[in-house]
């Protein structure tokens, strides 16, 4: 199990200027944060990140999110990190998110889902390299 994952908070998240209190919840569960900067994602950076959802019927209109406007991406470290973080951002709908997730209490639609968590150890390490280059995480 890898110690590292990434995370984005999305572009409605920081909109609405839930990026602090999210920041805030990240580190008082535990994770510890080695990187982090801010972005507003061009058509090739949303493409390239989802090409896995290049097929779905939602894939327009997830790019046209995620290049709406600025989000924050960063490296997380904790134990076994990828289902860690997962477990603490809840279900992808928000309607089906448990109680005390972040997707919960910020998320406004399936689409809108506040913030991104990799789904395994190498899909963390291939969006931390997709944005950072190692002299950009702390401890590398
Ligand atoms: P990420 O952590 O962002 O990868 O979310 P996930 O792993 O919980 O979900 P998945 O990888 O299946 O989908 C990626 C993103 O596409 C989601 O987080 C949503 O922003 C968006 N998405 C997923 N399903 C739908 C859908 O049915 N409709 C629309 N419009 N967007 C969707
Ligand atoms: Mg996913």
């Amino acid at each position: 199990m890898g110690n590292r994952t990434f995370t984005i908070i999305k572009p409605d998240a920081f909109g609405k200027k839930y990026t602090g209190k999210i920041i805030d919840r990240i580190l008082e569960s535990g994770f510890e944060i080695l990187g982090a900067r801010m972005i507003h994602m061009n058509q090739n950076d949303a493409r390239g990140f989802y090409a896995v959802h290049q097929e779905k019927p939602f894939f327009n209109d997830l790019i046209e999110f995620m290049t709406s406007g600025p989000c924050l991406v960063m490296v997380i470290a904790h134990e076994n990190a990828v289902e860690s973080f997962r477990k603490f951002i809840g279900s992808t709908n928000p309607a089906d998110a448990a109680e005390g997730t972040i997707r919960r209490d910020f998320a406004e639609s399936v689409q809108n889902n506040a913030i991104h968590g990799s789904d395994s150890d190498i899909n963390a390490e291939k969006e931390i390299a997709f944005f950072f280059t190692p002299n950009q995480i702390h401890g590398t």
